[in-house]
């Protein structure tokens, strides 16, 4: 495995992180399609073993439950030192008022909530999932440095929105002296690269790591254009996010891992970790050779006419996933 420095950060972080959604109860929360503790911890064990040290989590999925069930795995099988832990903000955790958000009573809240759920003192990175445009940003960046201060935080970083308000609520910590973002947590594969215009460049000028959401597109990217699966038949945010002409760009990577002898998925992956900006995708694995996919996809090397080939058929997609 890789390591990297993520962003202008002194923390290292392996190349491949792997993203915790996919385990929680599935009778809890949105996601029908999730992994209980049993089938859960062996995956999260290979993924340490294969040297993965980063694991991206949020107090929303599975409502809480991938917290409990990732942070007492983490727990089990490695040291507190070892791991880079990140989790996240926004999302409702309850209903009625103050049941989500990023305002400083949310976000104080919901900290000790996730630490609870996690079993740790602190997390390494705490995200905020969404830009809250109901509370004052000032609020959000105020409270977010008073978690870091505290010691329930190592950095701070933000998940999808437009690259003018993370830039808007990166010079509003500036301005005050707050703790800023370290890092972008968005939606960026071979089927949606809307972020190739603003935000990339944004993070790539200000040293801000990139960790994308959804590298294979939910699993798009690794089989025939139409495959139902699983997850894909009850993954309702998921069936919105793509459009049918993004098929042309599935066959240019069959083809591409068929001349190989690889499969698809290291193909997509490799072509993610070819892009400057990016630090670390974060995978969704609910079995063994998908952690096995990811972690070959850091040493598969494409030649130019290969990455020209994967990009090509790419068309403008509205603005989707924030
Ligand atoms: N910040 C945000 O708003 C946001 C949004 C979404 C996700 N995330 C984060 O990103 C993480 C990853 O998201 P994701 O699960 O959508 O990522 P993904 O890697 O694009 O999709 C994972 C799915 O792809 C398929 N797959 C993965 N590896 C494969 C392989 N080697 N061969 C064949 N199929 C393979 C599986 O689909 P099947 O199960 O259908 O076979 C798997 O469930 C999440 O866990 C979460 O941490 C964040």
């Amino acid at each position: 495995m890789e390591y990297v420095k993520l962003g202008r950060t002194g923390l290292d972080v392996s190349r491949i992180c792997l993203g915790c959604m996919t385990y929680g109860l599935p009778d809890r929360g949105t996601h029908e399609w999730t992994l209980d503790e049993e089938a859960s911890r062996p995956l999260i064990r290979q993924a340490l073993e294969a040297g993965i040290n980063f694991f991206d989590t949020a107090n929303v999925y599975s409502d809480g439950t991938s917290e409990e069930i990732v942070g007492k795995a983490l727990r089990d099988f490695a040291r507190r030192d070892e791991f880079v832990l990140a989790t996240k903000v926004h999302g409702r955790m309850r209903p009625g008022p103050n049941g989500g958000g990023l305002s400083r009573k949310a976000i104080l809240s919901e900290i000790d909530h996730s630490l609870g759920r996690l079993g740790t003192d602190y997390v390494d990175l705490y995200q905020i999932h969404r830009y809250d445009h109901d509370t004052p940003i000032e609020e959000t960046m105020e409270a977010l440095h008073d978690v870091v201060k505290a010691g329930k935080a190592r950095y701070i970083g933000a998940s999808s929105m437009y690259a003018w308000e993370f830039s808007k609520a990166q010079y509003t910590a500036e301005r005050n002296g707050w703790t800023k973002f370290v890092s972008m947590q968005n939606h960026y594969n071979l089927l949606y690269r809307e972020e190739e215009r603003e935000m990339l460049p944004l993070c790539a000028d200000q040293g801000v790591g990139v960790l994308p959401w959804s590298p294979l597109a939910r699993g798009r990217l690794t089989r025939d254009w139409g495959t139902v699966t699983e997850r894909s038949s009850t993954d309702n945010f998921g069936n919105r996010l793509y459009q049918d002409g993004d098929r042309a760009i599935v066959e240019a990577v069959t083809r591409i891992a068929d001349d190989r002898g690889v499969p698809r998925a290291q193909v997509a992956l490799s072509w993610l970790l070819h892009q400057n900006t990016v630090t670390a995708p974060i995978i969704g694995a609910s079995k063994q050779n998908h952690i096995e996919d990811a972690v070959a996809a850091v040493e598969l090397a494409l030649s130019d006419k290969e990455l020209e080939e994967l990009e090509q058929p790419y068309g403008p997609h509205p603005i989707s996933g924030h």
